[in-house]
């Protein structure tokens, strides 16, 4: 099996076999008032996001959890992430911006100094800028909390070497904090249910896809510390207990259960219950599971829901690479002047012909294109217009130079509106940063 590198610069042209070769579901949610990257595909894929789903369909609350390094400058690539929160913000999310100093100094040797200065002059007033708001918000760092870490140390004992290198394809040279930096990570998506920062709750983690190992480990180690474990079994659902004492936990879960008015059958030398008589099995499954949560809260510290996660496609580069902070043309920084910006885009690689004449008779390849990406990802809202645009590029009737004027156009009265929103949100960073 392929391994994934989250630390190397890679770009991914197959998203349904990655999806088939790791087992990421399809993303086929009709949320309400989706935004364009979920109408548009562009999320192309979850774990678990029906957790999720329901307690937004319900009102019902929700942890929102990312992070960013701070290791350079934020551009269009990064925006996606907070696009999606702000989404889920508005949707009942109480969300935590992680500002991954600890992974940064561990795997870039940017010092925790560098990363501060970073994370609150480049990135915070920009997630504001975006539009999330500082109520139920925080913006907080690695290296200042003490959760973060502890559940680092304390969850990684139940993962071995060897199963931790089928994840991570770390060589020879890689330095120890570097490698235990995926243990912070996991610190960071679980740790938000803790009781100090929300509690037991689902938790929805939006990522490029290139952080899916990230999840696999989280989700392993949840599992892995969990009292029970919930599984259907021919037409039952099976609740196995892997703990001691089963002659008191037995009948005290088969109580806790008892709201739901369904058929019970207890084996306790098997350590087991088993559930019949429901008629929607997976919505059954998900309010066992939720009960038995809150139940084993009280005997095991690391009882967590296993965080669903979405993950998005990773925007092209303007130069046709990966959208890369090193790549400096490859990218619009969200702070690149609206001029800088317009450049950028009339530059662009597109998908157009090599000659007008070749791109009139045989059209474009819109799917091959930069500066379409660009439209789709982040300029245009109109999902009529869109599909015109595809459509004239792919018969020759649109020329390139079209999409890229208009593309700059677009680009730039964005820049300058979102660079206003800007100068006025650094006073606000302070009311979304946390110390500690
Ligand atoms: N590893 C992520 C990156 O490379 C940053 C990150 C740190 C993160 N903690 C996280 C992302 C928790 C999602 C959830 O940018
Ligand atoms: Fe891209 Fe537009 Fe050219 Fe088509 S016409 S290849 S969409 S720039």
């Amino acid at each position: 099996m392929e391994v994934i590198n989250p630390w190397a610069s890679h770009q991914f042209k197959d998203y349904a076999r990655l999806r088939d070769e790791f087992g990421i579901e399809e993303f086929k949610f009709d949320l309400p008032d989706a935004p364009r990257l979920f109408r548009r595909g562009i999320i192309f894929g979850h774990r678990d996001f029906q957790l999720i789903y329901d307690r937004i369909k319900r009102n019902e609350d929700f942890a929102v959890l990312t992070g960013l390094m701070p290791s350079g400058r934020m551009h269009f690539g990064h925006k996606m992430t907070i696009d999606q929160v702000v989404y889920y913000q508005n949707h009942g999310g109480d969300v935590h911006i992680a500002v991954a100093d600890i992974e940064a100094y561990a795997s870039r040797g940017i010092s925790l100094d560098k990363a501060r200065k970073i994370a609150l002059e480049e990135y915070v007033p920009s997630y504001l800028a975006l539009g999330i708001s500082p109520e139920r918000a925080e913006v907080y760092f690695q290296s200042k909390r003490r959760e973060v870490k502890d559940l680092a140390w304390q969850l990684g004992k139940k993962i071995n070497i060897n199963e931790f290198l089928k994840i991570y394809g770390f060589g020879n040279e890689a330095n120890m904090s570097h490698i235990f930096s995926p243990l912070i990570q996991v610190g960071d998506i679980l740790h938000v249910q803790l009781d100090r920062f929300g509690g037991r709750r689902p938790t929805v983690v939006p990522v490029g896809v290139d952080q899916d190992p990230h999840l696999r480990l989280t989700r392993d180690l949840v599992d892995r510390w969990r009292m029970f474990s919930v599984v259907k079994q021919g037409d039952k659902i099976g609740v196995f207990y892997r703990g001691k004492n089963e002659e008191r936990v037995i009948p005290e879960i088969k109580a806790v259960l008892e709201d739901f008015g369904l058929k019970m059958e207890e084996n306790i030398p098997y350590k087991a219950l088993y559930l019949s008589g429901f008629e929607d099995e997976k919505e059954m499954l998900m309010r066992i599971n939720e009960k038995l949560i809150e139940y084993e809260k009280r005997e095991n510290p690391f009882g967590f829901f296993a965080p669903s996660a979405t993950y998005h496609r990773l925007i092209t580069g303007l130069t046709g690479e990966k959208m890369s902070s090193s790549v400096p043309d490859s990218a619009i920084f969200l702070t690149d002047s609206p001029k800088e910006a317009r450049r950028k885009v009339m530059r662009a690689i597109t998908g157009g012909g090599a000659t007008l004449e070749e791109h009139r008779k045989y059209g474009g390849k819109p799917e091959k294109c930069s500066v379409y990406e660009f439209f789709a990802y982040h300029l245009i809202d109109d999902d009529k217009y869109l599909k015109e645009i595809y459509d004239s590029c792919k018969k020759g009737d649109r020329t390139c130079g079209t999409c890229k004027k208009e593309a700059a156009g677009i680009v730039e009265e964005w820049m300058k509106e979102f660079q206003e929103k800007r100068e006025q949100a650094k006073d606000m960073v302070k009311d979304i940063v946390r110390e500690d």
